[in-house]
Parts: structure tokens; C-alpha cells; sequence
């Protein structure tokens, strides 16, 4: 049976989705843990698009060891050396080079000549041949291209030695009988006289992203790009939980093996959901809260008779713990880390103290600690410190003016000299996010905010998320705050995305180059 090779765009164009914004920290971490699941390449970033990205893309290349690393290139020769330079000290770097070809992006976004854009490819591709031995080579919007003119861009970008051809559905317009026909029409007709490995890279606007992906692989591609949660561009691409999940139990249908190790799945999602900001829907398929709750009588009576009845997916095969050794308010450091070991969550050293009396203060208020709540607190529980070096202390309320709400928002710095502010509101939150907005002193436009609980029970801990926009920038940023309380946990969320925000505007914006826009020679 072939194997397929997954292809990991999460750092890149999971990068892309409106509001997340990894660290170069955070990046390398989420890399290491693909490598754990079995990626087979790794797109760590766009290295000519920010001396960020360009870092991220460089030590993740250094920090894997079996897992092969890319940079994506646009189809000029300057992005190229970038991406060359980036991935150099790869175990096994590869360079993936795009240009668009469908007769709109090429008339209005590259102001090109079909001819010209033929003439860039075989320039860019032979270029990046001479200088990492695997290209790939993406047609992008492929899905609206002319398919004679599709056949030549391929053509000439196999003539000029890349390996990989991957064929984007760019703005998430094709159909799953559609898209399998490209790939057997190509197969069918580039003439090499090597092997060329053919590659799905599926957007979800029509929220066919899954299955796309599923049917190229019945058209013959090798590789499938994706990302984890299906993070990426507005819809996001092809969530490759989903995709892994499909091969494995539909095995039957085709005929193929996937490469992951499928119980580091929910470790993964888990990870990016922290670092994205971005909480995974309850009802996401695989994934999701909801994947193995059966809440109709029927169901329960079924699954309790025989899992299978109404459960295709055990929860153990996507690594769903469960809860063998819930730690309590009599649990020690000792158990509450071995546990953070054994969950394979990440920690820093000199934060164990901190973390462990958070756990205490949860033992006291929540009989049983499930890996949910560990999580949680780990993950959002902590606030970043400002550039000022404020940490978020406590926010109270005084609520003794009858149909007015104050909230008193404390914050501490690094000499633990506490700094307060007070603001008036409409409800507890309007006041809360005053009081924070006075502390900062800057202007930020609130563009959502939502509270969830992490665990089911009233005495679950609450998780607030908040995106806002930078209105001198627009950019924007998610953030979340975790705490028992969800007053506190709101006001964690706003203060972290102040923060960002903050930070940005004392760094200036940093323009960078994005992967669609066009090319400037
Ligand atoms: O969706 C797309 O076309 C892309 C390319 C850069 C491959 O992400
Ligand atoms: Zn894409």
C-alpha cells in the first residue's frame, strides 16, 4: 500500500488566519510536537516575508530530525535564496516555490503574461533545483486555471526539476469529482522520466476542504497539505486530523497507509489551540469536545451495550486520556508534574511553583482535577507580562452605588509595587475592560469576546477569550485567560491582548510580505 506524506502548514498558512500569531518559541515547540505525530514535512514559515519568520523557519530546520522542513518561496530569486538560507542546516530541507496561474490572479494581482509567468517558472523552480535537491512547485489558484495552460505550468516546472507538484485550491472552489480529475488529467500527461509526487492543497470556503483532500488521493497525490484544527486562511485548509482520521478508519475504501501516530492527535490540536488563541468548536469532527459525547437515550443505551453501535472512533486511537489518576487537593508537586509529564505538557522549569500553587487554589474550590482543567491552567492561566513588566493581579468589585458596577483591576510589577485602577461600567465586564483600558492607556476596538467553561460541572474552571484590533495598525490579536472564576479569567484575556497590542504599537509595525501578494521584480 502507498504511503502518503503529510504535509504540515500550520506555521504558515495556519499562520494566516485572522488573528493568530505565533511566537518563534511557540513555533519551534508546535514543530517539535508535529515531528512527534509523524508529520512528514514541516512548512515552518515564508522566510522572506520578516526577520521573524525567517528565525522561526531557521531553527526549526535545526531542531528536527526526522521530519523534513520547507520555506515558502514566491517565484523570485531574492524570497528563493531567503527560503535556501533558512532551511540549510535541515536534516532534510526542501523549498517550495508558488506562482500564480488562473487568468485572474495572473491579469490583476501579477500583472504578468501567461508567457512570462511560464518563462518566471523555469527561471525560479531551475534555480531552486541548483540549490536544495527538493522543490516543490505549486500553480497557485490552480482550481480556476485553464487546464492546457495548468498542464504547461506543470510541465515546465518538472522540465526544470522540482519533485513535488502541488495543485492549490487557493480560494476553496473545487468539488471533490472536479478535483480528483486534475490530478488524474496531470498524472495522466507530464512526462518525466523520474518520480514526481502530486500534492493536495485544499481551502474549506465551501467546506469541502476534507473531503477534496480525500479525493485526490483517489486521484492518485501522494501528499496532502493541511493544517492542525484546519487553522489557515479565512475558512482555513484541510484539517489534517480529519484527513489521518479518514485514511485510518476507511482504510477499506483507500487503499492507502497514513504516516501519524494518530494518539499524539488531541496532544497536537491541543497545543495549537493554545498558541492559536483559537478554541477548537465543541462539534469539530475528531477533535472537538463533542466527538465521543453520545446524548440522546438511544445512543447511550447503544454505546453502553456495544461501543460500536454509534462510536467509529475510539477516543484512545486520537490519544483522549481517560482520567485514570484525577489529582485532588491532596495530590503533591510530584503527581502534579509527573502528570504535566505524562500529558506531554510543556512547562518551564521556574514556573512549576507558580503553577503548582494555581492547582492548590483550584484543589480547594473543585473536587477533581481533570487533564482538561491541568491544561487549562497551564495554558491560560497565565498572563504574559506587559512591556512595563505588569503581571495581572486581582480585580474586585463594588457594586454599593445600586445599578452601577465598579470594577477595581490590580496589577503588579516586577518589584511587586501593585498599581490599581477603577472605571465605572454598564455591567461587570464594561467595567472590568474600562478599568484595563485606563491601566493601558491605549486604543484598542473589542471585536469579540467569549466565555466557556472548561470542564462540565458548575464547579468548572471558566475560559474567556477576547480578539481586538489594534486600530493604528489593524491588526488583530486573541488572547485567553483561564481562571475559576470567570471575571478574573475575562479580565486575563483583555489584559494579555492589551499586551500584544502594546507591544506592537512599541516595536512599529512590522510590514511583511504576505504569501499571496504579488510579485514585485
Ligand atoms: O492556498 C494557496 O494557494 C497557498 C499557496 C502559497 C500554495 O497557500
Ligand atoms: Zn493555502
Amino acid at each position: 500500500m502507498d504511503k502518503i506524506q503529510f504535509f504540515d502548514t500550520t506555521l504558515r498558512d495556519g499562520e494566516q488566519t485572522p488573528g493568530v500569531s505565533f511566537s518563534i518559541a511557540e513555533k519551534v515547540e508546535i514543530a517539535r510536537q508535529l515531528e512527534k505525530w509523524g508529520i512528514t514535512v514541516i512548512e515552518a514559515g515564508f522566510p522572506a516575508a520578516s526577520p521573524d519568520s525567517f528565525e522561526a523557519v531557521k531553527l526549526i530546520a535545526e531542531a528536527m530530525t526526522t521530519t523534513s522542513v520547507t520555506g515558502l518561496a514566491r517565484c523570485v530569486i531574492s524570497d528563493i535564496d531567503k527560503a535556501v538560507e533558512a532551511v540549510k542546516h535541515a536534516k532534510h530541507p526542501q523549498i517550495h516555490v508558488f506562482i500564480a496561474t488562473s487568468p485572474i490572479h495572473m491579469e490583476y494581482k501579477l500583472k504578468m503574461t501567461p508567457d512570462e509567468v511560464i518563462a518566471q517558472i523555469t527561471k525560479c523552480v531551475s534555480y531552486a533545483r541548483e540549490r536544495v535537491e527538493l522543490v516543490e512547485f505549486s500553480p497557485e489558484d490552480a482550481t480556476r486555471t485553464d487546464k492546457d495552460f495548468l498542464l504547461k505550468a506543470v510541465q515546465t516546472a518538472v522540465d526544470a526539476g522540482a519533485s513535488f507538484i502541488n495543485i492549490p485550491d487557493t480560494v476553496g472552489f473545487t468539488q471533490p469529482e472536479e478535483y480528483k480529475a486534475i490530478f488524474e488529467f496531470l498524472i495522466a500527461n507530464v512526462k518525466s522520466d523520474r518520480e514526481i509526487i502530486y500534492s493536495a492543497h485544499c481551502h474549506d470556503d465551501l467546506g469541502q476542504a476534507t473531503a477534496n483532500s480525500l479525493a485526490a488521493i483517489r486521484g492518485g497525490a501522494r501528499r496532502i497539505e493541511g493544517a492542525v484544527n484546519g487553522l489557515g486562511e479565512r475558512a482555513g485548509n484541510a484539517a489534517l486530523e480529519e484527513v489521518a482520521v479518514a485514511l485510518h478508519i476507511r482504510k477499506d475504501f483507500y487503499q492507502v497507509e497514513q504516516p501519524l501516530n494518530l494518539s499524539e492527535t488531541m496532544n497536537t490540536s491541543e497545543l495549537v489551540s493554545q498558541y492559536s488563541g483559537l478554541p477548537v468548536p465543541k462539534n469539530k469532527a475528531v477533535v472537538g469536545g463533542n466527538a465521543f459525547a453520545h446524548e440522546s437515550g438511544i445512543h447511550q443505551d447503544g454505546v453502553l451495550k456495544n461501543a460500536q453501535t454509534y462510536e467509529i472512533i475510539t477516543p484512545e486511537l486520537v490519544g483522549v486520556k481517560h482520567n485514570s489518576l484525577p489529582l485532588g487537593k491532596l495530590s503533591g508537586r510530584h503527581a502534579f508534574t509527573d502528570k504535566l509529564d505524562q500529558l506531554g505538557i510543556t512547562y518551564e522549569a521556574v514556573a512549576v511553583a507558580d503553577l503548582f500553587e494555581k492547582f492548590k487554589k483550584l484543589a480547594d474550590k473543585k473536587q477533581n482535577i481533570t487533564d482538561a482543567d491541568l491544561r487549562a491552567l497551564v495554558s491560560g492561566g497565565q498572563t504574559v507580562k506587559n512591556a512595563s513588566g505588569f503581571t495581572f493581579a486581582s480585580v474586585k468589585f463594588d457594586n454599593s452605588k445600586h445599578g452601577e458596577h465598579t470594577a477595581i483591576v490590580t496589577l503588579v510589577n516586577q518589584e511587586n509595587e501593585t498599581y490599581e485602577t477603577t472605571a465605572t461600567g454598564r455591567g461587570s465586564i464594561d467595567a472590568i475592560f474600562k478599568a484595563i483600558d485606563e491601566a493601558f492607556d491605549q486604543e484598542v476596538r473589542l471585536l469579540s469576546y467569549m466565555v466557556d467553561a472548561v470542564t462540565d460541572g458548575t464547579d468548572a474552571q471558566g475560559s474567556a477569550h477576547v480578539v481586538i484590533e489594534n486600530p493604528a495598525t489593524g491588526t488583530i490579536f486573541n488572547a485567553k485567560g483561564v481562571d475559576y472564576d470567570v471575571l478574573t479569567a475575562s479580565a486575563q484575556a483583555y489584559m494579555n491582548a492589551n499586551i500584544l497590542v502594546q507591544k506592537e504599537n512599541a516595536q512599529g509595525k512590522i510590514t511583511t510580505i504576505h504569501a499571496h501578494d504579488g510579485i514585485k521584480m
